[in-house]
């Protein structure tokens, strides 16, 4: 029987499809004693056999076999090198930010994910790093904004809450020639539509919490690397800021994941549904949806994903509808986060993006009157019913 020292991941794995490789898995299964549900290692160190003999498990900060199976599961299905899961997003997109050094500087998306500005204004400033936010679907733009000390840029396709989508192999082909390494959050479109490594970026991360757990019950966080080089840099990293992700919590990502596929094909289903009724709404200005074919980089989506993805936002015409609106919405949630079986609905501008005064929030287009929606896998009537209630 094989055991955890010498297993391998199953055998030739690019052959299966994706939907194929959520399911199964790495492993797929306890190598030891054959359960098919992979067990949670809940334990925070490990029997050594003798001085010089181990199990290669040593203690859980640094190696855990849950964690591992989920690790490996999603470079798998990247197409990295290897995987690291940590404590949440924030974790992973901070983990990314310590390849930074003193007097560089990065480049990220103008409307990145809150927290993800939040960490460059704080952690980075403090370290020396400067940051410039830049509209990555202009590439002219993106060039200009490149100085001597760039050594980084950090991307979100398609970005939060705006939608817009980026061209990922231009803007790799663009920062190689100058030496910067591109780290692509992927947490809105996740591995089974959009894979980053392969369109030439070399780090890829996602908020877990979001569509690869999906159940709106567990944080977590996923970093998925190209090079051994950037693996061993990040494992010590992790090893030292002591933020992998829990045995539990690993299992739970774990079991989210197996749905992935189902999900967001349910979500994306849902949400074409849903974007086209907003769109025709008397009360509804204007809907930012990457799978409009009036969307403005919408030849881009097509090129670099397989579907569009569950999120949309869109503006109403008055801060009157959207306060009814968020008072009468009753089957989809007024909460924070995005990703899970629940449809929740938000208000970036008071909620994910507070950081960005109000000026640029309006520049950006996330004005007061945006609300962004995460569609779940409800039935869509239900959904379409809740929403024309709460428009009423
Ligand atoms: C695109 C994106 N990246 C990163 C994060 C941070 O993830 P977490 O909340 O799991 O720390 C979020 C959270 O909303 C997000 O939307």
């Amino acid at each position: 029987m094989k055991n955890f020292t010498n297993y391998t991941v199953y055998d030739k794995k690019e052959k299966y499809h994706d939907e194929t490789k959520v399911v199964r898995g790495a492993l797929g299964h306890d190598p030891t004693t054959g359960a098919i549900s992979f067990p949670i290692f809940q334990t925070s160190t490990y029997r050594h056999i003798g001085i010089k003999e181990n199990t290669n498990f040593n203690y859980s900060r640094i190696i855990n076999p849950t964690r591992e199976e989920l690790e490996r599961t999603m470079a798998i299905l990247d197409g990295g090198y290897s995987a690291f899961a940590v404590s949440s997003g924030m974790a992973a997109v901070s983990l990314v930010l310590t390849i930074l050094k003193n007097k560089e500087h990065i480049l990220i998306s103008d409307d990145v994910y809150g927290g993800t500005v939040r960490a460059c204004e704080n952690t980075l400033k403090e370290m020396g790093v400067l940051y410039t936010q830049v509209d990555f679907t202009d590439i002219e733009l993106v060039k200009k904004e490149i100085k001597a000390n760039t050594r980084m840029m950090l991307i979100e396709v398609p970005t939060n809450p705006m939608m817009k989508v980026a061209d990922i192999r231009e803007v790799t082909n663009l920062a190689h020639q100058y030496g910067i390494t591109v780290v692509v959050d992927n947490t809105f479109l996740t591995s089974y539509y959009q894979k980053p490594l392969m369109l030439g970026a070399d780090i890829v991360i996602y908020s877990a919490t979001k569509y690869i757990a999906g159940h709106n019950d567990v944080s977590a966080g996923i970093v998925v690397v190209k090079t051994e080089e950037q693996a061993e840099y990040l494992k010590n990293k992790i090893a030292i800021l002591g933020a992998p992700l829990s045995p539990m919590d690993s299992w739970l990502t774990l079991r989210g994941l197996k749905t992935l596929a189902v999900r967001l094909d349910k979500h994306s289903l849902n949400a074409i549904k849903i974007a086209d009724f907003l769109k025709v709404h008397p009360k509804v200005k204007h809907v930012y949806y990457i799978g409009f074919k009036d969307h403005p980089n919408y030849e881009v989506t097509k090129k670099q994903t397989k579907g569009f993805g569950g999120m949309i936002s869109f503006e109403l015409d008055s801060m009157k509808t959207v306060n009814k609106f968020l008072e009468k919405i009753n089957l989809i949630l007024f909460a924070e986060s995005l990703g899970g079986v629940e449809s929740l609905i938000t208000h970036p501008a008071s909620r994910t993006h507070t950081e960005i005064s109000k000026e640029n929030r309006e520049k950006l287009g996330i004005k007061d009157t945006l609300l962004r929606l995460s569609v779940g896998i409800e039935d869509c009537s239900d959904l379409i019913n809740d929403i024309k209630q709460a428009l009423e």
